[in-house]
């Protein structure tokens, strides 16, 4: 199948490398010139393991390209995929303009029957924007051109993005027109051979499904979070607590993992927008005002086991930081944890190395030649002169550490742990204090 996407960023790239990969013949639209040079040269925009091969060997093959010319992209595909930022508004809610731009060059220039698919995420209603937004452009030039808007949200998590499209847990499609039904069907019965893992709804559905997944995943962490602070106080341990209660079927195991907050570019914008949604409907999410209150006070968790143990001034205070991603396998920064933990140790006065394996790049871009922050090179050479440890991703390099090196180092001979990636009682028998989140001290 001839298949355009529009935007080329994580869920973008691995939608047009996974589908060329089936055999479709696949072209990747983007606004950003310089993505699509990085990609055109060989090289990957972003740090995704196992992308780069998907993606050089469907180039190699000539099912994969990439151009930033709109009018090609939309001759090319018979479905239009939308995979374009759906970022927070002033609001919380999501600022569709990058859609119906999308939406708005489709209509400008299609000439033949065309399946436009949303697969960013994207509110309810959505669908309808961009159907009269296409609608808007084909009657400008008294086109009659047929087309279908079909929503078929992306649950593929970061760091195992290639992996989740390739074995999805299920694949949403929100339609009515029984033509795109159809080709929506072709184009995934190679993901679903096993079971069906299609399922077909109307759009409506299929916009808040997504909503609802991302927002009950924030709520199982947010939960979690809040107990996690409860344990601390009343002498429990919440990683006891997370297998006692996982392993009820109904409840399960995953997404329970108590820590310094949930990041990246979804959970938080996709709550806020969820909230905002029913807002405009005049309902009130409670639960999920919550979830999102609990997350911004998580982030925090780890600023205040700190000023505890060193006050709130810490001018002449040194620490080393492991982890700059949002979570492990990533280089991606935002609404990172990191990013909160650094600029309130910054307005304190302290200074940090930080070391992470992929994203000190991304760091640079987002701080700048800052003076209170550098980087190491590795996870050991960060130690060097600090004060104490904190540990914001759960990188698997950070797992098994040398911690007679760490109480070498560190001259408060304490580990800051947002990640709950040691056992307390093995860490305090190296001589080494350890603060981590909801287990006993
Ligand atoms: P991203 O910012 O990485 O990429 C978006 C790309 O779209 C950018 O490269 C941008 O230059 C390009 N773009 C913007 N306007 C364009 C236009 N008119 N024409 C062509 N290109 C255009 O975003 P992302 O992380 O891939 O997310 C995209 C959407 O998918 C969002 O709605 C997001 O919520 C959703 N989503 C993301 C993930 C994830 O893990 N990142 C997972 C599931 C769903
Ligand atoms: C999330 C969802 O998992 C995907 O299904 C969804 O497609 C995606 O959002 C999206 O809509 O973009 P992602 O944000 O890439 O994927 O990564 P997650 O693995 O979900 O982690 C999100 C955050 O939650 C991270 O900061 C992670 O550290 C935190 N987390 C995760 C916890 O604190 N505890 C957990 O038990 C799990």
């Amino acid at each position: 199948m001839k298949i355009s996407v529009v935007g080329t960023g994580y869920v973008g790239l691995v939608t047009g490398a996974c589908l060329a990969e089936m055999g479709n013949d696949v072209l990747c639209l983007d606004v950003d010139p310089s993505k699509i040079k990085i990609l055109r040269e060989g090289g990957i925009p972003i740090h995704e393991p196992g992308l780069d091969s998907v993606v050089a060997r469907n180039v190699q093959a000539g099912r994969l390209a990439f151009t930033t010319d709109i009018a090609k992209a939309v001759a090319h595909g018979t479905i239009q995929f939308i995979a374009v930022g759906t970022p927070p508004d002033e609001d919380g809610s999501a600022d569709l303009q990058y859609v119906l731009a999308a939406a708005r060059n489709i209509g400008r220039l299609m000439t033949d029957y065309k399946v436009v698919v949303d697969k960013s995420t994207v509110p309810v209603g959505t669908a309808d924007k961009v159907k009269a937004a296409i609608e808007d452009e084909l009657s400008k030039r008294e086109s009659d051109a047929r087309f279908a808007v079909v929503s078929n949200p992306e649950f593929l998590k970061e760091g195992a993005a290639v992996e989740d499209f390739m074995r999805p847990d299920r694949i949403i499609v929100g339609a009515d027109d029984e033509q795109a039904i159809l080709l929506m069907r072709a184009l995934y019965a190679p993901f679903s051979r096993n079971r069906d893992k299609l399922f077909v709804m109307d759009v409506r559905s299929a916009e808040l499904t997504k909503y609802a997944a991302n927002a009950m995943l924030a709520t199982r962490i947010s939960f979690m979070n809040e107990l996690a602070l409860l344990a601390e106080k009343m002498g429990a341990d919440i990683e006891q607590v997370r297998q006692g209660i996982g392993s009820d079927a109904r409840i399960g195991t995953h997404f329970l993992y108590a820590g310094c907050g949930y990041g990246g570019s979804c959970f938080p914008k996709d709550v806020k927008a969820l909230i905002q949604t029913a807002s405009g409907e005049g309902q009130q999410l409670r639960v999920l005002q919550a979830v999102e209150a609990a997350n911004e006070a998580q982030k925090l968790v780890l600023i205040d086991k700190i000023t505890s143990r060193f006050g709130h001034d810490l001018v002449g205070k040194r620490f080393a930081l492991w982890g700059l991603a949002f979570k492990p396998n990533t280089d991606d920064m935002r609404e990172a944890t990191s990013r909160v933990v650094l600029e309130e140790l910054f307005k304190r006065g302290a200074t940090v190395t930080a070391y992470d394996p992929v994203a000190m790049d991304e760091a640079k871009r987002i701080f700048g030649d800052h003076t209170q922050l550098d980087y190491a090179s590795s996870p050991n050479t960060a130690l060097a002169g600090a004060d104490a440890l904190i540990i914001v991703t759960e990188w698997k390099e950070f797992r098994s550490p040398d911690f007679e090196q760490i109480k070498k180092n560190l001259k408060a001979s304490t580990i800051f742990d947002g990640r709950n990636l040691y056992e307390p009682d093995l860490v305090k028998g190296f001589g080494l204090t350890y603060e981590s989140i909801g287990r006993r001290a």
